[in-house]
């Protein structure tokens, strides 16, 4: 085994790395690479930003595969994803016989709703270790873990540590420039079962602009709704999470006057459980007497969303099992009704018994719309 194994790799950002010369592979990637094939497992593959984790990644595949083993590819970079869109952690299977392609269709996908790991951490953690687990049950011979590149901080020691926890990989390969991982692979040195690989970064790795990173994201989500269609859903019919929906005592019409009185406009819907309520209006509402509404429904916290704010949220759909089946998009959403409109490449709606609210909003086109009102 060694560098000539690998012949070509294209970039995950779609770019062809045509020839050996363009694409460059460090003797210590080889290295670590021979290593997992000597004991082959769980890889978590650790870097910041433009490391080169991706690249990388494609390149440990090759080596893998071209040795006869079938590798499971988690994409846990739910931002700069190259498995499935944004927002959803891709599992991938490359077996020997099958190269891999610049983007691999997904076998499944967790539903995470961000772009990024913050306010997100439980199923960004939760989803990564479902997928792995998939991976294995399935017959991988060895799991790669792909990641974002959040590592600086508190926050981000917090994510890696519990990821790690979690996942109980066999190998750590740590993608860094000078020392940076240094603050998070501290937290697992000496664990026993894992083996720590502290490789170089390629100096022909492209940094890549906020601007270029949004417009990756978008094209990946142009591509995901191509093929989208309207499906009309009904709440009765489903669960709600994220935003969460149906958890709560409804409001009937009279109460529902007195909230509107506080905040001047009449709420469509109203529901109230021990410590949160959640209101619905339709157009502008008075914030001012968000404590009125918190008094009368007797709640420490109330969440009032006008609803053509909730226009473009993008939603995790899902089955009855809390399997993931499709991205979509909410088109419209009348809780007077209880309907909601959504929009996804899914053709057959009637297996979808689970919404979960992301948290951010899109245009069909991909174009990123900012937040949703809730965050
Ligand atoms: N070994 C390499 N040889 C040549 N070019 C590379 C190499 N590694 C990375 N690059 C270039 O740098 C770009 C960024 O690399 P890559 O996407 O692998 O980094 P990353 O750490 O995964 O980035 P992100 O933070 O977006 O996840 C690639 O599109 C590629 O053009
Ligand atoms: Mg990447």
């Amino acid at each position: 085994m060694g560098v000539a194994s690998v012949k070509s790799v294209v970039s995950p950002k779609g770019e062809m790395i045509g020839s050996r010369s363009e694409l460059e592979i460090l003797p210590e990637w080889v290295h670590a690479a021979e290593m997992v094939l000597g004991q082959p497992g769980v890889v978590v593959l650790l870097g910041g930003s433009d490391s080169g984790k991706t690249t990388l990644g494609r390149i440990l595949t090759e080596i893998w595969t071209t040795a006869g083993r079938t590798v499971g590819l988690v994409d846990g970079d739910i931002g700069q994803s190259s498995i499935g869109p944004p927002t959803a952690i891709g599992l991938a299977f490359i077996s020997p016989k099958n190269p891999l392609p610049p983007h691999p269709s997904p076998l499944t996908m967790y539903f995470v709703g961000s772009t990024s790991p913050p306010g997100h951490f439980l199923p960004l953690i939760l989803g990564t270790q479902s997928l792995v687990q998939t991976a294995i049950a399935q017959g991988a011979e060895i799991v790669l873990v792909d990641t974002t590149g959040l590592i600086q901080g508190a926050p981000a020691a917090s994510l890696k540590w519990h990821k790690l926890q979690a996942l109980r990989p066999q190998h750590v390969l740590a993608l860094q420039r000078e020392d940076e991982l240094e603050p998070i692979l501290r937290l697992v040195e000496g664990q026993s079962g894992l083996e720590i690989h502290r490789v170089p970064v390629s100096s022909r790795v492209v940094h890549r602009t906020q601007a270029a990173r949004r417009a990756f994201r978008e094209g990946r989500f142009r591509e995901y709704f191509a093929s989208a269609v309207r499906h009309d859903l009904e709440w009765k019919d489903l669960r709600f999470s994220r935003l969460w929906l149906n958890t709560g005592r409804r409001l009937d019409r009279d109460e529902l006057k007195v909230v509107g009185v506080s905040l001047q406009t009449m709420p469509l819907y109203a529901e109230a459980g021990e410590e949160e309520g959640l209101v619905f209006v339709r157009g502008s509402f008075s914030r001012a007497a968000l404590y009125q509404v918190r008094n009368a429904l007797q709640v420490s916290d109330v969440l009032v969303i006008d609803v053509e704010e909730l226009r473009g949220t993008l939603l995790g759909l899902h089955d009855g099992d809390g399997g993931f089946l499709a991205l979509g998009i909410l088109q419209d959403f009348d809780p007077e009704g209880g309907t909601l409109r959504v929009l996804s490449p899914l053709q057959d709606p009637s297996r979808i018994r689970g919404v979960a609210f992301g948290s951010l909003r899109l245009e069909a086109s991909g174009k990123e719309l900012g937040d949703a009102p809730w965050r």
